[in-house]
């Protein structure tokens, strides 16, 4: 250690030098003086004692053989309470000193053999002075550390990236015992800022340097600007007059910005302050991540969206294309839609499930654009063969929708909507719970719609008759508690038995 620096060092711990020989006691006192060193002596042991009980030392120089109590009995004292004190303890000649073992067991850090000759003993006081500064800066680190474990989650959970700067700086300052510093770093790399693509940094301040970055550059003299340069590009701590200048590196050899820190106390805990930067850097990296998987999110989402939209107008134009087909069945998608969607509701279904049903019901059909018009058309009774080809819509409609990742949850209710509760259906003859509840809705509001509608091969049933074969077909082919929802709305609902009013008087007029 430099003579300046220990001379520095000297002024900041506190001796006290207990001997009973006044004589000895002076000139131990006037070498600590000369040296620059702060103490305090005393002739009596007890007395000294009470002082140590009182205040805070960092070293003792003790005389071993002493009245009313000897060196030893001190010790044993001040060990049952202080086991940090550094004790050097002065002997006397060889056969007077005492057995190591005791020196050991009390944790007498040195000792000294009394003699004219005070070099010996300036060693041993500047050696043990370095000891005590080596532990205090193992203990600054334990605490440093200890506040970097603490502060690092916290940073890694703030957004935005503002907020995360101006925490690492709120960390970073009582280890530095500093209130001023600020953090300048790369604004995020692989984002184009309103279409600029010249890299911008971002600049937070704290203390005096709690300023805009306009009025940053202002700060700033040429020297610190050079400095900051050289501390990015190699990657190393710049020592300053006023400050020092630590590159915020993630991984060896690049640096995404640095960190200032008005400070002339640093000199020891500069390797804490770099371990504190690894981690600013690493959470500054992990911010940037984030924002950029956001905002790449927010481009696949709108993407997505525009995909949604396309595929819903192409899905529509094959629906209307469907509806088209026959005047008979035009609307038909619509009302079932509708009707499922309130019997939903009165099952108790969430929004999100009303939903499903609502586009359910809308495309129950599609698969009838793969079916011959002129079976779709055909007046008379179908042929087993015709019969057949129609059984199949549901299946072609699960596969024109299963090609369409958006309706993924639509394609099961769409493939069972002509299943019968009893197993009587197509086209997978599953029965009961095996088909979906809503594709037992479906299958009701269909047949309720196909009855009070006319078609091309006969004319619609009553509203009556309509019920009577809903209420026969209750547990065979419907699902009863769907029926019983379905019956309930058109006792109890308005809205439904004004819709259905409506298809009557059209109906009658026909
Ligand atoms: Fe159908």
């Amino acid at each position: 250690m430099r003579r300046s620096r220990l001379i520095e060092l000297s002024q900041e711990y506190k001796i006290m030098i207990i001997d009973d020989e006044q004589g000895i006691l002076d000139s131990i006192q006037a070498l600590l003086n000369r040296n620059g060193y702060w103490c305090i002596g005393f002739t009596d042991p007890l007395a000294g004692l009470e002082e140590l009980r009182r205040n805070h030392y960092d070293f003792l120089i003790l005389d071993y053989y002493m009245q009313p109590i000897h060196g030893e009995a001190v010790v044993e004292q001040i060990r049952k309470t202080n086991s940090e004190l550094y004790i050097l303890l002065l002997t006397g000649y060889k056969d007077l000193a005492p057995p190591i073992s005791t020196i050991k067991s009390l944790d007498i850090q040195a000792y000294c053999e009394k003699s004219d000759r005070l070099d010996q003993l300036q060693l041993l006081i500047e050696s043990g002075i370095k000891s005590i500064s080596q532990m205090r800066t193992i203990q600054q680190f334990r605490d440093g550390l200890q506040s970097i474990l603490g502060s690092v989650p916290k940073i890694y959970q703030l957004q935005p990236i503002g907020s995360i700067l101006e925490e690492i700086l709120i960390q970073l300052l009582p280890m530095a015992n500093s209130s001023d510093a600020f953090i300048l770093v790369d604004d995020i790399p692989g984002i184009e800022r309103l279409g600029q693509n010249t890299k911008k940094s971002i600049f937070k301040g704290i203390g005096k340097y709690n300023v805009q970055i306009e009025e940053f550059t202002e700060l700033l003299d040429h020297e610190l600007m050079e400095a900051i340069g050289r501390a990015r590009t190699e990657v190393r701590v710049i020592n300053l007059p006023g400050g020092v200048i630590i590159p915020l590196g993630d991984e060896p050899n690049t640096a995404i910005g640095v960190i200032y820190v008005s400070s002339i106390d640093v000199d020891e805990g500069i390797k804490l302050l770099q371990i504190y930067a690894r981690q600013a850097a690493a959470s500054i990296s992990n911010a940037f991540l984030h924002c950029l998987v956001n905002t790449k999110n927010e481009e696949l989402n709108s993407t997505y969206a525009q995909l949604k939209v396309r595929y819903m107008d192409t899905i529509e134009v094959l629906r209307l294309a469907v509806d088209a087909k026959d005047e008979y069945t035009r609307g038909h998608s619509d009302r079932v839609s509708y009707y499922s969607t309130r019997i939903g509701e009165k099952l108790g279904h969430s929004p999100e499930e009303c939903e499903r049903l609502r586009i359910a019901g809308v495309f129950h059909d599609i698969g009838k654009i793969g079916t011959a018009d002129d079976i779709l058309l055909k007046k008379q009774t179908l042929s087993k063969d015709e019969y057949e080809q129609i059984k199949q819509h549901p299946i072609k409609g699960a596969m024109i929708l299963s090609a369409v990742s958006m309706f993924q949850d639509v394609v099961p209710i769409v493939r069972h909507h002509h299943e019968h509760v009893d197993g009587n259906g197509y086209p997978d003859g599953i029965k009961g719970d095996q088909i979906e509840l809503n594709a037992r809705i479906i299958a009701v509001a269909d047949a309720f719609d196909a009855m009070i509608n006319d078609r091309h091969y006969r004319k619609h049933l009553s509203l009556e008759k309509t019920i009577e074969q809903l209420v026969s077909g209750s547990g065979k082919q419907f699902d009863a508690d769907v029926v019983a929802a379905l019956l309930d709305l058109l006792k109890n609902d308005a809205e439904l038995q004004e819709r259905i009013k409506d298809i009557e008087d059209k109906q009658n007029n026909n």
